[in-house]
């Protein structure tokens, strides 16, 4: 089923206000308690949902496709696309010609597209001329030249996340997105993720699972790693590294920990998770505070902070919700997840292989309607198995764990670019169009700036404003 038609069918799904369901239940005590009783028997057995099958829609309009960076998420979206129908790669872009480029190149031409093969994305853009949309995947510091350039030459544009390492560049993408009357997708894909889209629009929005949202915490946690290294015999000529902004081969590999190139970890981690906070609080956030350093690699190596603790104030129309998030690259404790929690309930999710699960506070009211409707499976009372891998935690957080009841099997990037060619194709809309990419920026980019004035700064009205 694809994103769209999940979306039609959601809107079919009559909408059920909790509290109404409460107060028909308080109205019919003997029948309605006994009535609760047996469904949550007969719910004990986990209703489990798969995302899938997928329904392809019939004379699906053919794309043609260039990709320009294919290193290592390059080749995760090549091998995410080439599961997609309807798309027809014309050619890969990428500096390293005899490493990544070639590999990329062969992959495709396996599965039965010969590409061309460019060094340049000028260039590409000047001999293509039957492209209809570009896939982006270069180093964050190029995304909002090869972005503008391609949007500018009438391509739609699916561009990895971080949007840009500047705000300047973020600025210029949308600009140029709106100029030129193009898509621009950036690449949060949780934005497209079923299991996500199921909390955002069931769980919090819908059911208001989790009442009067007071807090947010997440992390990435990620265990120590070595310098990304090359084979020397395909290390790239100096002049060909200078001209594509890189000193040595060393910062072309490692580029995300140098300034100017990249954001560091809290950027190019964090970033997907803050993105979460925004959408999931429906908010933008007033002000951030944030501790961080080169703790534990060399700095000269490793400009950017390798450890980041930060908190964000959001102002919502129920309160006040503090948020916190971590990201450590010198353990991996727990590794990536989010949790948000309010005085009824508490979602824990991350994009992890369905790892996640919805608690209920003890004083908050029964969640048996919600489980018989399909949106919860039926809990686990406190003690009993987890199915999925998650976090021992409902001791401390409530007693009965529900799974989120979306089995996500496909490659993570899937439903984010099928989401972009069905909108390129007129059958959907964007899930993270430049506008929303834009102020994930803003929200994430502050917190480097926080760390650096080592004091908390806040967010104006003005710093969202394009
Ligand atoms: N959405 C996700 O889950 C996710 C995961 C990993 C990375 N990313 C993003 O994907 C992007 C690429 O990350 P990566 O890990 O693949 O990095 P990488 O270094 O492995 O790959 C970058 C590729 O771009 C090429 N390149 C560099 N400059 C270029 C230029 N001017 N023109 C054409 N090609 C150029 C390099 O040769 C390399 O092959 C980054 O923006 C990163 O933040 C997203």
């Amino acid at each position: 089923m694809t994103d769209k038609q999940n979306k039609d069918k959601n809107k079919q799904n009559p909408s059920i206000d909790r509290r109404d369901f409460l107060q028909g239940l308080a109205a019919t005590p003997v029948l309605g308690l006994f009535g609760a009783a047996l469904i949550h028997e007969q719910s004990v057995k986990k209703k489990l949902t798969k995302a899938k099958p997928k329904v392809v829609p019939e004379n699906l309009e053919p794309l043609n496709i260039a990709v320009i960076g294919s290193g290592a998420q390059g080749q995760v979206l090549i091998d995410a696309m080439l599961k997609l129908p309807g798309l027809h790669f014309k050619a890969v872009c990428d500096i390293w010609t005899e490493y990544n480029l070639k590999r990329a190149a062969g992959i495709l031409k396996r599965y039965g597209h010969p590409v061309n093969r460019y060094i340049d994305y000028r260039d590409m853009l000047v001999r293509e001329q039957d492209l209809d949309a570009v896939v982006i995947a270069s180093p964050d510091f190029w995304h909002a030249d090869h972005a503008v350039a391609c949007l500018e030459a009438g391509l739609h544009v699916y561009c990895e996340k971080e949007m840009s390492n500047t705000l300047e560049g973020a600025h210029r993408m949308v600009m140029a997105s709106r100029k030129a009357g193009k898509l621009l997708q950036i690449g949060h894909q949780r934005r497209s993720n079923p299991r996500y889209l199921h909390c955002y629009d069931k769980l919090i929005r819908e059911a208001k699972l989790l009442g009067r949202m007071t807090s947010v915490n997440g992390q990435w946690n990620r265990a120590v790693q070595p310098d990304l290294g090359w084979p020397e015999k395909y290390a790239i000529q100096p002049d060909i590294l200078r001209k594509y902004g890189f000193d040595s081969m060393h910062q072309f590999r490692n580029w995300r920990w140098f300034k100017n190139l990249g954001g560091g970890p809290i950027v190019d981690l964090g970033s997907h998770q803050i993105d979460i906070y925004n959408w999931f609080l429906k908010a933008r956030p007033k002000s951030v505070l944030a501790s961080g350093g080169t703790d534990y690699y060399d700095p000269a190596a490793h400009e950017w902070y390798d450890t980041v603790l930060a908190i964000y104030e959001y102002e919502t129309p129920a309160g006040t919700v503090r948020a916190f998030y971590q990201t450590l690259t010198s353990n991996s404790s727990e590794g990536y997840f989010e949790n948000f929690l309010g005085d009824e309930g508490t979602l824990h999710i991350s994009e992890s292989s369905n790892r996640g699960g919805v608690y209920r506070e003890p004083n908050a009211p029964q969640w048996d309607e919600w489980v018989r409707l399909g949106y919860l499976s039926a809990p686990e009372k406190a003690g009993t198995q987890a199915t999925s891998a998650v976090l021992d935690v409902r001791e401390t957080i409530a007693p009965d764990r529900h799974d989120i009841p979306i089995v996500f099997t496909d490659p993570y990037h899937m439903p984010h670019l099928e989401n972009f060619f069905n909108t390129v194709r007129g059958l959907d809309t964007l899930n993270c169009p430049a506008e929303t990419g834009y102020e994930t920026a803003v929200t994430v980019l502050k917190v480097n700036e926080a760390v650096k004035a080592g004091k908390q700064l806040a967010f104006s009205e003005q710093d969202f404003l394009i």
